[in-house]
């Protein structure tokens, strides 16, 4: 299958290249598409066929479910058996936005799309090209990140090019993405709401929104026995192909080690990778090092983590090693990332 791109900078003037995409969402085909967050890859979420497609294209386990995208409060009342309170709050504050809520499932929602559960997820995304194709195409859309499963997630179209050329008919080039990591899901279900997957919207953001918000312990705690909610969690995902560690201490201490495995690797004609920011890169003279932004600007980090992640992949380096990225906003949502990037290796100095 040959895969178009389309570039859409304004999806009136080329409203065209989104009917043509409405329309194989609508034939059962899949599109991938721009989201606030990261790239989607996109099909009918209605329809069990168009979701048998996803999980193949991504080769992604069929237990983990699908998010439905929407464009209008109206689509989201006819895939729900109701929607609390606080639900409607959430909305409300942070729809279109990187946020994904879990409701009870209506019969019309396929058990192809959630994985076999009662329950669906839902998110409004906030990008005009994702809100365009989803209202042209009349159905909502259920995509995950348009990556290969266990890859890095797409922040810009040549990624999604990368995993998913041949694959698929078409993918709409809305440019680099402005947030960079997942949306934050919020599980409505239960009696208070619990956060599944940290994200933009963090904790204090939904508080002051909805009173009490709990996290799901499998956040917390890191063990095996623990099983995430979210059953894609579970997964070691975002992961380069080299082995990565994340050191944490006092950053002289940190870029000490980092340039100590710097050393040892080169006497062993290895290539190691080093993730930093702007504030230690002074610190690091040797190897290939990445800074992913600014501790100032933290919105920058999360942008740039999956990209620095994928160009290791392109570099071929043997080892990676980065610094904790424990930002005061989006640090949790970032080194949840990190950490599974990781499977949880961490060096502590
Ligand atoms: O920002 C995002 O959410 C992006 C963009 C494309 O919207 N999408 C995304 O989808 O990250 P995906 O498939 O990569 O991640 C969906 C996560 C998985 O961890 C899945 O297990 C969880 O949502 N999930 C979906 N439905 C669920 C449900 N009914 N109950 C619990 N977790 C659910
Ligand atoms: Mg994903």
């Amino acid at each position: 299958m040959e895969t178009i791109q389309k570039k859409i900078t304004d999806v009136a003037l080329q409203a065209q290249d989104i009917r043509l995409a409405a329309q194989y969402i609508k034939e059962g085909a899949l599109v991938a598409f721009p989201t606030e967050t990261v790239y989607g890859l996109g099909g009918n979420g209605l329809d069990p066929e168009a979701s048998a497609k996803i999980y193949a294209a991504k080769g992604r386990p069929s237990d983990n479910p699908l998010i439905l995208h929407i464009c209008d409060m109206a689509q989201l009342e006819g895939l729900v058996v109701e929607i609390p309170e606080a639900a409607k709050q959430l909305a409300e504050a942070f729809w279109p936005g990187p946020l994904t809520m879990i409701f009870r499932k209506a019969a019309c929602v396929p058990y192809e799309t959630t994985g076999g559960l009662e329950t669906v997820a839902v998110r409004m995304p906030n990008h005009p090209v994702a809100l365009a194709l989803i209202r042209e195409s009349g159905v909502p859309i259920a995509a995950p990140s348009a990556n290969t499963s266990g890859r890095p997630s797409p922040t810009l179209a040549a990624h999604v090019f990368e995993d998913m050329n041949g694959k698929i008919p078409m993918i709409l080039d809305g440019g680099a993405v402005g947030i960079g990591i997942e949306s934050t899901i919020v599980d409505l279900t239960e009696e208070k709401p619990m956060v599944l997957r940290p994200g933009y919207i963090n904790r204090k953001m939904l508080e002051d929104v909805v009173g009490e918000v709990i996290l799901d312990p499998a956040l917390l705690e890191v063990k095996a026995e623990v099983r995430p909610k979210a059953p894609g969690m579970k997964y070691r995902h975002y992961a380069p192909k080299a082995e990565l560690a994340i050191v944490k201490g006092a950053p002289e201490a940190v870029a000490a080690l980092i340039n100590e495995k710097i050393r040892q690797g080169k006497a062993e004609q290895k290539t190691i990778g080093v993730i930093c920011t702007t504030e230690t890169l002074p610190y690091y003279k040797d190897g290939i090092v990445k800074c992913v932004g600014s501790r100032e600007h933290e919105e920058e980090i999360a942008q740039n983590l999956f990209r620095v992640l994928r160009e290791f992949d392109a570099q071929q380096v043997d080892a990676i090693y980065s610094e904790e990225l424990n930002t005061p906003m989006l640090g949790w949502a970032v080194m949840n990332r990190l950490g599974k990037a990781a499977a949880h290796k961490v060096i502590e100095v």
